[in-house]
């Protein structure tokens, strides 16, 4: 393999150095570039632009493969629990007994959110979409958690780390038990991570909480499905976020608003709904794929296509596994999920979404999952924030810990050339 990449403009050569990753991926660093040549390279949407050296996730694509730290999601999803995912995530190995215990125990700790945060959950009207909320909340715990963080002190990190990993569930279950015109709810010290979420965001007033194990052990498993994906929008948003030194909170909060795009996050919310128009109209899937392929039509097939997998999404292997075994289990018949596998079936078939390698992604299938766990349909982006959240940290952490530079792309300007004013009443 050559060493060097030559790049010749207009008679002159350029040399860049070619990186490769533990994965021999091979990319161009063209950090010398526009010094050099004063050009730059364009790339709307970075379809070929690796934004960081990271060795948190690895993802191929074209193979189908998603690990993290090195290890496969399906080996995770089988064995590990969420919080063991979370530190692995985040710290780079996977916790001792000691450490996981330390870990939870510290978070456990921090779970209090200030009361006076009700106040702003109050402002909010009750139709506000949960993906807002959540945001706002995020944002506002910076003003009752002020001191930054010194990213030079891994004691320091550690505990910002662990206060958002406490905190974050309880904005969560807040922001649904207002949804839903419930007292707000704390956790319990006495039950794990999931499980305490869980019953944060469903306890009855005037009942105890009794855990369901399929119901935990389904949460659990879409939340290590969730936990990481690499340099996709919200996590990007989140690193380029914290690479202007702006704090770890309000890195996060830029992300869950990334995350609520139907291209991305909110993408679970859109499929339920488009499942759900397609049973009111009768249960037609031939229409709608007809629907998905004209060009003429803006409609999209959702949950289906994604950026980086031009195969199968492991992802969605293990969740529609998951659906059936939870629908089964919970004893729960569901029409959607007749649709959703017409439609995956058609679509699989299809030369429109065959030639273009699209294939059902993780949103496909993990709303009909929500569903069944009695989640609202647009909490649905939330739940995958609450996934999501080790993932974000875990990336924010590496690029502080790299000393990234700040995030600030360049553009090819295509306006006007320089103008003279025209004074108003001239116009
Ligand atoms: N339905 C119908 N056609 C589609 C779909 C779809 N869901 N997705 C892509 N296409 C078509 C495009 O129209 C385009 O066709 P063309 O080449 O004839 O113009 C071709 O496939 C390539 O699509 P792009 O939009 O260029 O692919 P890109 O990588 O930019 O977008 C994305 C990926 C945004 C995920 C897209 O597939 C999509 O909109 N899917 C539906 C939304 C969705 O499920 N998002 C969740 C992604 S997973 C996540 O974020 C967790």
């Amino acid at each position: 393999m050559s060493e060097k990449a030559t790049l010749n403009i207009n008679g002159e050569t350029y040399d860049f150095p070619i990186v490769e990753g533990t994965e021999n991926e091979l990319a161009i660093d063209i950090k010398t570039l526009r010094a050099s040549s004063n050009i730059i390279t364009l790339d709307p949407g970075y379809k070929n632009t690796g934004s960081c050296e990271s060795a948190i996730t690895f993802l191929d694509g074209e193979k189908g493969i998603l690990r993290y730290r090195g290890y496969t999601i399906e080996e995770l999803a089988e064995k590990a629990d969420f919080l063991e995912v979370a530190y692995l995530l985040i710290f780079g190995e996977l916790p001792d007994e000691e450490q996981l215990s330390k870990f939870h125990l510290d978070i456990k700790a921090e779970s209090r959110v200030d009361v006076e945060m009700k106040k702003i959950l109050d402002g909010f009207p009750k139709s506000a979409h949960p993906m807002g909320v959540l945001s706002s909340l995020t944002s506002a715990l910076i003003a009752f958690n002020p001191s930054s963080v010194n990213v030079s002190s891994e004691k320091d990190m550690y505990h910002a780390i662990v206060r958002i990993l406490a905190k974050f569930p309880v904005l969560v279950a807040w922001t649904l038990r207002k949804k839903k015109g419930l007292p707000l709810e704390y956790g319990s010290s006495s039950l794990g991570y999931v499980e305490n979420i869980h019953k944060m965001m469903f306890r009855l007033p005037d009942e105890e909480y009794e855990k369901n194990e399929i119901v935990i052990e389904a949460l659990d498993k879409l939340l290590i499905l969730h936990a990481d994906h690499e340099q996709n929008c919200s996590t990007s948003t989140v690193r380029i976020v914290g690479s202007s030194h702006a704090g770890l909170f309000a890195s996060l909060s830029a992300g869950i608003s990334a995350l609520w795009g139907p291209l991305h996050g909110g993408a679970n919310q859109a499929v339920l709904e488009m499942l759900e128009a397609i049973e009111a109209d009768g249960g037609d899937t031939a229409k709608f794929m007809a629907k998905a392929k004209d060009k003429n039509d803006p409609f999209r097939l959702m949950g289906f296509g994604h950026r980086v997998y031009k195969n199968f999404d492991p992802r969605a292997r293990i969740i529609k596994k998951a659906a059936d075994e939870v629908l089964g289990d919970l004893g729960i018949e569901d029409p959607i999920l007749d649709i959703a596998k017409a439609l995956e079936k058609e679509a699989l078939e299809d030369s429109y979404f065959v030639d273009r390698k699209l294939y059902p992604n993780v949103d496909f299938y993990s709303g009909i999952i929500y569903r069944a766990l009695g989640i609202p349909t647009d909490m649905f982006t939330v739940m995958f924030a609450l996934g999501r959240l080790p993932g974000w940290i875990a990336q924010w952490r590496e690029m502080r810990l790299r000393g990234e530079p700040i995030g600030r792309p360049r553009q090819v300007y295509i306006g006007e050339n320089e103008r003279r004013f025209v004074d108003l009443i001239n116009r």
